[in-house]
C-alpha cells in the first residue's frame, strides 16, 4: 500500500473519529436512547419543534416544499415515495442541517404499495395469521424499496356498522380475531429489524374508538363507554404494542366529549400508563385544526398547547405545532421539557429505522426495480386473495366448474381492474390487475366474456346476454363501486344498485346455472342475489391477483376456506347486528323481517363437508387458573384436500355484569385430505374466561361456562365446565 493511500486512510479515520466525537449520536455502537439524548442536548427548541412537523408532499408544490425543508421546518414527510424523489429530498435536508438529522418518509401502505393484496377486511376472513403476516411483509418490502420507512397501518378499529365506508380497512367485528390480525400485520410490516431496508415501522390507528361513530357516518361523533373501550377497542392495541408497534395515530373522533387529539386520558393514562406504549404518537390528518372547526378550540395556539400537553408528539399536516409551539415555550405556557419529550420519540423513530446510520439506506434504485412487482410479491397476494374469499352458497355443488363447461363471464366487474384493488391502494398499478375474465381464460377452455359498465341499465347489457346465450354456466361479476367505500364514505343502504339486480334477474330467468362473484368492501344485503343464483362467492376487493384467485376457486384449483370476520345483516335496518352482543332477558326482534343475520360471524362454505365429533374437555370442574384442554375431531367428508378454520367460543353463564352471548377465544386452521380425521386441541388459560367485572377489573369469576367448538359462531358442539370452588 503506497504512502498516499495510507495518509488518505488515516485522514479518513481521523475525520470519522472527530465526527463521532463531535456528534456522538452518529456513533452506531451507542444505545439509541443515548444517541437521541446526545443529539437533543445539541438542539435548540426551534430545531426540536421542527421534528414534530409532519408535512405532506405535493409535486405541484415541490419548490415550496423544498424551501421549507431547506429552512429546517420539516421533520417527516408523507405522500412522497420513489427512491429518486426521496433521495433528492434527503440530500436537501442534510445539506441544510448541521446536526445531520435526516427526514423520515411515511405513507398509507394499507394492503400493498404497488402490488395490491386484498383489503384488510378480506384478509381477516382467511383467519390465517401467518398468511396475513406474509402479506404485510411483502407490502413492507415494496414500500421500503420505494423509499418509505413508516406506514399508517395496521388500522385497528373494530366496527359493527357496515354503513361505514372504512369498515373495509378493519379486521372485522371481533376483538380476539382483530387482535390476532393486529399482531400479525405489525410483525409483518416491522419484520425482524426496523433498520432493514425491507421493513417499515407500523403506525397503529386510530386511537381510539373511531369506529363507534354515529349511524355509520364517517367523522360523526362517537359516544362509547369505558367498558366498550376496554372490551372492544383496546385489545388489538394491546396485541400490536406487545408485537412492538413503533408508532400510534390518534383518532379524528372523541372520547367522553373530548377530541382524541386533546385527550390526556386516552393519550397518556391509557396509551402510556395502561398499555405501556413508549413509541411515537402522532395526530391524524389536521386533527389540531379539526378541533377548531368543530368548536373544541378557539385557535391554532390553543390547539397546539392542548395537543402537546395531552401527549401528542407529531402534528400531521395542520402546521399548528410549527406555527405556535416556540411562542408557547417563550411565553412559559409550554415547558421545554415537553417539547424535548415529543422530539425524543420523533427522533428515536429515525434512529430505529436506521436513517442516522445511513440516511440513504432506503433509496436504492436497483433494489426498487428488483423488488417492486416481483413474482414473490404477486404470489403472496394471490395466495392471500385465494384464502380471503368466502363461499356463501353452492346449491347442488354447482361449484367447482369442470373444464369442459362453456362458461360466460359477464357483468360490471367481469373486466374491472381499478376497482378490484379497493381503496387505500397507495401507488397500486391497475394495469397489472388480473381481471376475472383474464383469470377464467387462463383456467378454462371455453370462456366467453360480456362485460358491462357499472351504471349500464340492465336492458342495455346486451354483451352480457349475448355471452350468456351459448354458455352452460354464467359467472356474474357484481359489486359495489369503490366510491362508496373507504374514508369519508358512508351509505344508508347496504344493497347492490338496482341495475345490477335486474341484470342478475334477467340472466337467472334464462334458466342457466348462475354463479355470482361479489366485489365489495362491506357486508352487503344478499337475499335477492341468493334467490337468483346457484352459487355465491364473496371475493371482496381482492387486489392485483384477484381475477386469478377467483378462477382458481371456481375451477377447483383451490378449495374455498375463508370464514366471515363480519356478520352479514339481512338488511341495513338490522344494523348493528353482531355475534358477541350482551345477553338480555328477552329476544325482541324486528317483526318485519326474519330473525338473525343473513350470515353469522365465522360462516364460510367449502367444496368439502367437515364433520365435528368427539368433543372433550380435560375437566368439568377446576380451580380458577387451571389450564383447560379442549379437543374435537374434524373429519373431511369431501373429495378434495381442504383447510377448515376451527373456532372456539366461550359463554360465561353467570357474572357480576351482563355477559356476552359468546366470545371467540381460540381458532385453528387444519388441512385435511379426503376422508382424513384429525384431532384439534386447544389449551385455554385464564384469558379465555376473564370478564370485565362490576368493578371494571379483568378477572375470572367463579361459576359455570359453556365451551363451544364449531365451523362458525352458530353451529357448535358444547361442553359445560365449572371454575372456582
Ligand atoms: C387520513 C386517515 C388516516 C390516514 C391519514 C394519512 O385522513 O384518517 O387513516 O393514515 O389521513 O393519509
Amino acid at each position: 500500500m503506497n504512502k498516499k493511500t495510507v495518509i488518505t486512510i488515516l485522514a479518513l479515520v481521523c475525520t470519522l473519529t472527530l465526527h463521532a466525537e463531535n456528534k456522538p449520536w452518529m456513533n452506531k455502537n451507542l444505545p439509541i436512547r443515548e444517541r437521541v439524548n446526545s443529539l437533543l442536548d445539541q438542539m435548540t427548541v426551534k430545531e426540536m419543534i421542527a421534528e414534530l412537523n409532519l408535512v405532506p408532499y405535493y409535486a405541484e408544490q415541490d419548490s415550496a416544499f423544498r424551501a421549507a425543508v431547506a429552512k429546517g421546518r420539516v421533520g417527516a414527510v408523507l405522500k412522497a415515495s420513489g427512491t429518486a424523489l426521496n433521495r433528492s429530498l434527503q440530500k436537501l435536508a442534510l445539506k441544510n442541517n448541521h446536526l445531520s438529522i435526516p427526514l423520515m418518509f411515511h405513507e398509507d401502505v394499507i394492503h400493498g404499495y404497488k402490488t395490491i393484496s386484498p383489503i384488510p377486511l378480506a384478509e381477516a376472513c382467511s383467519w390465517d395469521t401467518a398468511m396475513v403476516r406474509r402479506s404485510a411483509a411483502v407490502a413492507a418490502k415494496e414500500a421500503a424499496a420505494a423509499g418509505l420507512q413508516l406506514t399508517y397501518a395496521p388500522m385497528l378499529d373494530i366496527s359493527v356498522d357496515p354503513r361505514w365506508g372504512r369498515i373495509m380497512e378493519t379486521s372485522g367485528e371481533d376483538p380476539f380475531l382483530a387482535s390476532a390480525m393486529a399482531r400479525a400485520r405489525t410483525l409483518g410490516f416491522q419484520g425482524g429489524s426496523l433498520s432493514s431496508p425491507f421493513t417499515v415501522m407500523a403506525c397503529i390507528k386510530h386511537f381510539a374508538g373511531y369506529a363507534s361513530l354515529t349511524a355509520g357516518r364517517d367523522y360523526l361523533y362517537t359516544d362509547f363507554s369505558q367498558r366498550q373501550l376496554e372490551e372492544r377497542y383496546l385489545p388489538p392495541y394491546r396485541a400490536a404494542i406487545a408485537a412492538g408497534a413503533g408508532s400510534v395515530m390518534c383518532s379524528y373522533t372523541s372520547f367522553n366529549g373530548i377530541p382524541a387529539t386533546f385527550s390526556r386520558f386516552l393519550n397518556h393514562d391509557v396509551l402510556r400508563d395502561e398499555l405501556h406504549f413508549d413509541g411515537l404518537l402522532m395526530t391524524d390528518w389536521c386533527t389540531l385544526s379539526n378541533a377548531i372547526t368543530e368548536g373544541a378550540s378557539p385557535d391554532g395556539r390553543t390547539s397546539a398547547e392542548r395537543g402537546i400537553k395531552c401527549g401528542i408528539e407529531m402534528d400531521m399536516t395542520s402546521h399548528r405545532f410549527i406555527d405556535n409551539l416556540e411562542d408557547l415555550v417563550n411565553s412559559g405556557a409550554v415547558s421545554k421539557d415537553i417539547i424535548r419529550e415529543a422530539a425524543f420519540h420523533a427522533l428515536e423513530a429515525k434512529f430505529k429505522v436506521g436513517l442516522f446510520d445511513d440516511p440513504y439506506l432506503y433509496f436504492n434504485e436497483k433494489r426498487e426495480k428488483e423488488v417492486i412487482g416481483s413474482e414473490e410479491i404477486r404470489q403472496a397476494c394471490l395466495d392471500m386473495a385465494t384464502e380471503s374469499m368466502v363461499l356463501l352458497q353452492n346449491k347442488n355443488d354447482v361449484l367447482p366448474l369442470s373444464t369442459d363447461k362453456k362458461i360466460a363471464v359477464v357483468g360490471p366487474f367481469a373486466e374491472q381492474q381499478e376497482m378490484l384493488m379497493g381503496k387505500w391502494t397507495a401507488k397500486g398499478d391497475a394495469s397489472k390487475v388480473i381481471t376475472v375474465a383474464a383469470g377464467m381464460r387462463e383456467a378454462a377452455a371455453h370462456v366467453s366474456v360480456g362485460a358491462s359498465d357499472y351504471r349500464t341499465p340492465a336492458d342495455s347489457c346486451t354483451a352480457c346476454y349475448d355471452a350468456a346465450q351459448s354458455a352452460d354456466v354464467v359467472i356474474v361479476c357484481l359489486g359495489e363501486h369503490t366510491g362508496y367505500i373507504g374514508e369519508a364514505t358512508s351509505t344508508a343502504r347496504i344493497s347492490l344498485p338496482n341495475n345490477q339486480l335486474k341484470l342478475l334477474d334477467k340472466l337467472y330467468q334464462s334458466g342457466k346455472k348462475i354463479v355470482v362473484v361479489l366485489f365489495n368492501g362491506r357486508p352487503l344485503q344478499t337475499d335477492f342475489i341468493l334467490a337468483h343464483c346457484d352459487a355465491l362467492l364473496e371475493a371482496w376487493y381482492p387486489g392485483t391477483m384477484g381475477g386469478r384467485a377467483v378462477a382458481n376457486l371456481l375451477m377447483g384449483k383451490a378449495v374455498p376456506s375463508g370464514k366471515l370476520c363480519q356478520t352479514f345483516p339481512r338488511e341495513s335496518g338490522q344494523i348493528p347486528i353482531f355475534y358477541n352482543m350482551y345477553r338480555t332477558f328477552g329476544n325482541i326482534r324486528h317483526l318485519d323481517i326474519a330473525d338473525g343475520p343473513q350470515f353469522p360471524f365465522g360462516f364460510g362454505l367449502s367444496y368439502n363437508k367437515y364433520g365435528y365429533s368427539n368433543m372433550s374437555v380435560s375437566t368439568n370442574s377446576a380451580a380458577i387458573g387451571t389450564p383447560i384442554t379442549v379437543s374435537v375431531d374434524i373429519t373431511n367428508k369431501g373429495s378434495r384436500e381442504g383447510r377448515e378454520v376451527v373456532q372456539l367460543y366461550v359463554k360465561d353463564i353467570i357474572a357480576t355484569v351482563v355477559p356476552k352471548l359468546k366470545e371467540l377465544k381460540a381458532f385453528r386452521s387444519v388441512t385435511l385430505s379426503p376422508g382424513e380425521t384429525k384431532t384439534v386441541s386447544f389449551t385455554l388459560d385464564d384469558d379465555a374466561f376473564k370478564i370485565l367485572n362490576d368493578e371494571m377489573k379483568w378477572t375470572v369469576e367463579k361459576g359455570d361456562f359453556e365451551i363451544q367448538v364449531g365451523c362458525d359462531s352458530e353451529h357448535v358442539l358444547t361442553k359445560k365446565i365449572h371454575l372456582g370452588d
